[in-house]
């Protein structure tokens, strides 16, 4: 069918044409949100999920909805090199450049220039534009170690906000890339500003792992946090993302083709948008049917191996991929890297050091003590059509 209409949308954080399935993750937030801006207590939140689970998709979501009750938001992607508060001090800066056009915030946010100003000369940050001319605020933001400087930062910046009549929210993406140090100065911070109830909120997403790696960095990230599970998508859910967009356009498909995709592809989201996307392209005509489907899949499979997966799997050392290529081996997961270690003929000691290479990649996580799986879908799949283990 006309591939200009097509209303699919696979792609990393490309914003799906129905976001099926997560009203109650929105509602959620939603809620935390309004509570913050109040003075009320509300959580801040960790969206936790695999790749291609649209967790950056609702973090854009989450972000507007943000922007709609009255907050100044700062969206910030982890990336495996550059520290937080290098990562932080543009956004830091930008927040209180606004607030401070607003008449009744311009001492505290005079106050929090002066500390942002410290804290970018004891972290080293360049700071590129010259527009915070105010001196450094002596015992403020100063000390060097990120899980004092950062509470302050944010104490600084909410009570800033607080005076503006605004809200800071924070959303960070990728968030299992922080350095164990800066993941707990993070939750300190967003600790202190909960304690005096300023308007901060904070919405982090990422891996798995995550969940540990926070409770690892401070014991009271559990209570502090919540961990809304960002999953694949009930049949429901996945047949309103597939159908809804269609009939949008006034085109039909019939419920055996339906059903296939579900099967296929499990329901996770980013495999829907590329079924939904390939066979609208594939189908001559509405409404789309099953054949259309098996075509599809030879042509979604095969831009996915080129694409989705190839890329990742190019990030490993030949070490890594032996590692991996053994795990598919087995089969479906999740694993114990205990038969893992047999299937490669070492001792599951000596292996540690690897996996846990594979894991800081994020492309393994440990879903439970001595095992592993997968943190994209169908990789094992990808891994048994492509690779096989070298004899
Ligand atoms: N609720 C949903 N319904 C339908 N499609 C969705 C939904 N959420 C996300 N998608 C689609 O899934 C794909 C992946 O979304 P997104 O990039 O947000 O995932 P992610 O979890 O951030 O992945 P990664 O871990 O690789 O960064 C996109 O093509 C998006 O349009
Ligand atoms: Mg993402």
């Amino acid at each position: 069918m006309d591939p200009v209409r097509n209303p699919f949308a696979p792609g990393a954080g490309s914003q799906p044409p129905e976001l099926a399935g997560r009203d109650e993750i929105i509602k959620d937030a939603l809620t935390a949100l309004k509570r913050t801006r109040i003075g009320r207590h509300a959580r801040s939140q960790l969206l936790l999920g695999l790749r291609g689970t649209g967790k950056t998709v609702l973090l854009n979501t989450i972000e507007n909805a943000a922007e709609e009750e009255g907050y100044l938001t700062s969206v910030i992607e982890a990336p495996e090199e550059k520290p937080l508060a290098e990562l932080l001090y543009p956004r830091m800066q930008q927040v209180l450049r606004k607030l401070s056009l607003i008449e009744s915030a311009k001492v505290k946010t005079h106050d929090a220039m002066k500390a942002l100003r410290s804290f970018a000369s004891v972290f080293k940050v360049q700071i590129g534009d010259l527009s915070v001319s105010v001196d450094p605020e002596p015992g403020v933001a100063d000390s060097g170690n990120l899980e004092y400087d950062l509470p302050d930062m944010f104490v600084a910046i909410g009570t800033a906000a607080k005076a503006a009549g605004k809200g800071w929210c924070l959303l960070i993406d990728e968030v299992q890339y922080l350095k164990e140090a800066e993941l707990a100065a993070l939750i300190v911070a967003i600790h202190k500003v909960g304690q005096k109830q300023l308007p901060v909120i904070f919405f982090g997403a990422g891996l798995p792992q995550l969940a540990g790696l926070s409770g690892d960095a401070k014991s009271y990230a559990e209570r502090l946090f919540s961990y809304p599970k960002v999953g694949p998508l009930d049949a429901e859910a996945a047949i309103k993302a597939i159908k809804g967009p269609i009939e949008d356009e006034e085109e039909k498909i019939t419920s055996e083709a339906l059903n296939e995709i579900l099967k296929i592809t499990e329901g996770y989201p980013y495999f829907l948008q590329e079924w939904g996307f390939q066979a609208w392209n594939t189908a001559d005509k509405s409404p789309i049917d099953k054949s259309d489907i098996n075509k599809a899949t030879e042509n979604a499979l095969m831009r996915l191996d080129d694409g989705f997966f190839q890329v990742r799997f190019d990030r490993l050392t030949p070490k890594e991929r032996e590692y991996v290529i053994a795990m598919s081996g087995i089969g479906k997961g999740p694993y114990r890297s205990s038969e893992v270690a047999e299937r490669l003929g070492e001792a599951p000691s000596k292996l540690g050091p690897r996996r846990a290479q594979i894991i800081a990649k994020g492309m393994i996580y440990s879903p439970q003590y001595g095992d592993i799986d997968f943190t994209v879908p169908m990789f094992d799949d990808y891994i048994r059509r492509n690779w096989k283990l070298a004899d």
